[in-house]
């Protein structure tokens, strides 16, 4: 089978790195891919948003499954492009349509699916440019810390986190009359706050059954002490030690299933991973968040930990069967500690050698921002996050510490990583 994997982060890597151990591949190509992409398959220089460019290449290279990484093409319609056209309608495109990426790229939408079926989530109110006034006296009439949620997609940016109330009503006429997100701000989600841990939970469905992926955390604040910025993410580990039996089947009853018989009862199809950002309080699962994809570096930890064929996985999401088919998954705990760039989540500069590549030890490397230079035969740095090291042991602190220790030994000028990703779980 010829596959297109469309993205070019850790998580493509990590899909990339799988999908090259299948059996059923003949060739790979991931679009536009990096350095570490290269050697699961062929990079192809294609933008993931020209649905015509994509289209040609797909018919050329007589591609039969289409593997989408990244939210912006699904929001966007992809998997529709695909289904109306006669030539492209035979290749299974793995992600869903536009009306269920809304779950992703409308919170409003979301808020509203999980409201009507009943899935425990904050309570919230949305509101517009019309509606700021009511927004404002809203603000007064509950309590902080205030949760304001852009409801379209802002690249990770668009929730903000107010203590004060004067400063969430600025934010939210910024957002609502000021165009703060753009488009992303025409509308506000206003939330109660949810004191408690994260995790993100995912499966793999055909939109009838689904098969549960293993439960990971990522650390999103680019300080220690989850501290500072809000970054894409600084690393995993995967399986989460309080997402035991009890609290798992919590979250499948009231959360997973609730949410396919939604998509079904509302007609909705839908292919893919979807990814449930959760969050326990006091022992009770609520969502955070929808996401129609893998996250973010949670792929970097929980794709190692699946053992089974995922293609064999995809074409079960493909052909609506995969409850046929059977995930077995690595029991040892694995850990993905991600290295950056100096100055991330704020300006970086780019192009600085990585050296000890092939000097690291009992991990995998899965590169995100890095670009190999013909010219000089070097791989270099090329974005904000460059690479994620991901270690497996009987231990979570034990796969920490050999990603640490293959974080000094992986090198690049201005290199930056936090040392203390979960430290909130011991
Ligand atoms: P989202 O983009 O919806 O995942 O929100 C980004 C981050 O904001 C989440 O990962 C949480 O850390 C935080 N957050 C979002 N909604 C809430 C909430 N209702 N209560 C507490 N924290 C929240
Ligand atoms: N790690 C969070 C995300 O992928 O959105």
């Amino acid at each position: 089978m010829n596959i297109l994997l469309l993205g070019s982060g850790g998580r493509e890597h990590a899909i990339a790195w799988k999908i090259a151990q299948s059996k059923k591949l003949s060739n790979l190509y991931i679009a536009p891919g990096n350095a570490g992409t290269a050697k699961c398959g062929k990079n192809i220089d294609l933008s993931i948003s020209d649905f015509e460019q994509i289209k040609d290449f797909v018919l050329e290279n007589k591609i039969t499954m289409l593997i989408v990484g990244p939210e912006v093409p699904l929001v966007e319609g992809i998997h529709d492009y695909f289904l109306q056209d006669n030539s492209l309608k035979r290749v299974s495109v793995i992600g869903p349509q536009k009306e269920a990426a809304k779950l992703e790229g409308s919170k409003n939408f979301a808020k509203e699916f999980m409201k009507k079926f009943n899935i425990p989530t904050a309570s919230y109110k949305t509101f517009d440019k019309n509606s700021l006034n009511q927004g404002l006296k809203f603000l007064e009439s509950i309590n902080p810390p205030y949760v304001l949620k852009a409801d379209g997609l802002a690249a990770g940016k668009g929730v903000i986190i107010c203590n004060k109330i004067e400063e969430a009503k600025f934010e939210l006429t910024q957002m609502l009359k000021d165009s703060k997100f753009g488009k992303a701000s025409e509308k506000v989600v206003i939330e109660e706050f949810l004191d408690g841990i994260e995790l993100s939970v995912f499966v793999l469905t055909d939109g009838k059954s689904y098969k549960i992926l293993p439960s990971a955390k990522d650390y999103k604040r680019i300080g220690e002490g989850d501290t500072g910025l809000n970054t894409g993410g600084m690393g995993s580990i995967s399986p989460v030690p309080f997402a035991e039996e009890d609290f798992m089947r919590k979250i499948e009853e009231r959360i997973i299933k609730p949410t396919i018989d939604g998509l079904n009862s509302e007609n909705i199809s839908y292919k893919g991973f979807i990814f449930f950002g959760l969050i326990n309080v006091k022992n009770e699962p609520f969502v955070i968040e929808y996401n129609v994809r893998m996250g973010d570096p949670e792929a970097e930890s929980v794709i190692p930990r699946i053992k089974s064929d995922i293609v064999d996985l995809f074409e079960g999401v493909a052909n609506s069967n995969i409850s046929e088919k059977t995930i077995e998954i690595d029991p040892r705990f694995a850990a993905a500690v991600m290295l950056v760039s100096e100055g991330y989540p704020g300006s970086y500069q780019k192009g600085k050698v990585i050296s000890g590549l092939e000097k690291k030890i009992d991990c995998l490397v899965f590169h995100a921002g890095t670009i190999f230079d013909q010219s000089d035969d070097q791989t270099k740095t090329n974005g904000g996050r460059i690479i994620a090291i991901t270690s497996f042991a009987d231990s979570m602190p034990k796969a920490l510490e050999n990603s640490y220790k293959n974080a000094e030994i992986i090198d690049f000028e201005g290199k930056y990583y936090r040392k203390d990703l979960g430290f909130d779980l011991f």
